[in-house]
């Protein structure tokens, strides 16, 4: 089952929402070979919230999802990007392995491993285990089809932070030329290149709170995540899958920031609130700008 919502924005460019109910392994057939540029997405993670959409046994899970990634390997286009949002549990007393053993059947397939960001979750709640401290960072891993693919790192970058105020004020010597890696690495850095910057590239650790508003999903990301990875990995106008969209997260930033979103859901329920969180957008979008100037809203001023 499809749906297509198209929307006009004020420079004339649409952007479209399509939305998908079903299993996302048969649901991604519809969409063509090599046409979308980012998939941003958090499946069901092993044995987890079985009783709202199903847990899937971690003896199971990398079985179970490889016909998906085979399937999102196809409609991802070459220079595009893969997110998975994924953290194994702990069984009797042991952490899983399917994430790796996950990762190593996907290399099978083709896909390359290019990076690993973590989700450090600044907000999570306070616990006691015998063994072990409470769980708070996710894996956000990168996946890609080949070596070079679209990065736009300026689109995310950070304000240079209070270290440069001392640390860029006296310069040694070694600081004024490339200081290559001891280690042999091959990396190297020139600290006074960022004199009189104040921007600077992140790192891979994105340090943001679970989404606690949002009451209408259990497992929903914080709006932040993302629309951090859209505007790293996404120009306006490219199109962003999320295969398991849940309360429909990623579709919505995707939208806001003009790129055309995909989204599946195998739980009716979702589906259907999604399509209702975008049809008010799609009216909002539609109307010209003109209307807002002219006429002040009547019930501001009686709020007032
Ligand atoms: C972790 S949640 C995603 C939450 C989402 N990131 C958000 O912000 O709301 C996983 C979603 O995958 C859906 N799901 C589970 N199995 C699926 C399948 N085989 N195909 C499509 N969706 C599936 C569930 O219904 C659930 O909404």
């Amino acid at each position: 089952m499809k749906k297509v919502i198209k929307y006009i924005t004020e420079d004339k460019t649409e952007v479209t929402a399509d939305l998908y109910l079903g299993d996302c392994k048969d649901e991604l057939l519809h969409l063509p070979d090599n046409s979308v540029d980012l998939i941003v997405t958090s499946p069901p993670y092993a044995d987890q919230r079985k009783n709202t959409y199903g847990g899937i046994h971690a003896d199971n899970y990398v079985e179970w999802f490889l016909p998906i990634t085979q399937q999102l390997l196809r409609v991802l286009k070459p220079n595009g990007t893969f997110i998975l949002n994924i953290k194994e549990k702990v069984v009797e007393g042991e952490r899983s392995t399917y994430v790796i053993e996950l990762i190593l059947e996907m290399k099978k397939q083709g896909w390359l491993w290019t990076e690993e960001f973590i989700w450090h979750k600044k907000n999570c709640y306070p616990g006691k285990w015998s063994n072990r401290f409470r769980d708070a960072w996710e894996r956000l891993l990168q996946f890609n089809k080949s070596r070079t693919f679209n990065m736009y790192q300026e689109a995310v970058m950070v304000p240079v932070g209070t270290w440069a105020k001392t640390r860029l004020k006296n310069l040694s010597d070694t600081d004024k030329v490339r200081d290559t890696s001891k280690v042999g690495s091959g990396f190297g850095k020139n600290i006074s290149n960022w004199v009189g910057r104040n921007k600077a590239y992140p790192t891979n650790v994105l340090h943001l709170a679970t989404e606690c508003g949002n009451k209408k999903h259990s497992a929903a990301f914080p709006e932040e995540l993302p629309e951090w990875f859209i505007k790293l990995f996404t120009k306006e106008n490219d199109t962003v899958l999320d295969p398991f969209m849940g309360s429909g997260t990623t579709l919505l930033i995707a939208n806001r920031l003009r790129r055309n979103a995909i989204g599946i859901d195998v739980v009716p329920d979702y589906y259907e609130m999604v399509k209702k969180q975008f049809t008010p957008l799609e009216l909002y979008i539609c109307e010209p700008k003109v209307k807002y100037e002219k006429h002040k809203p009547k019930r501001r001023y009686a709020v007032r």
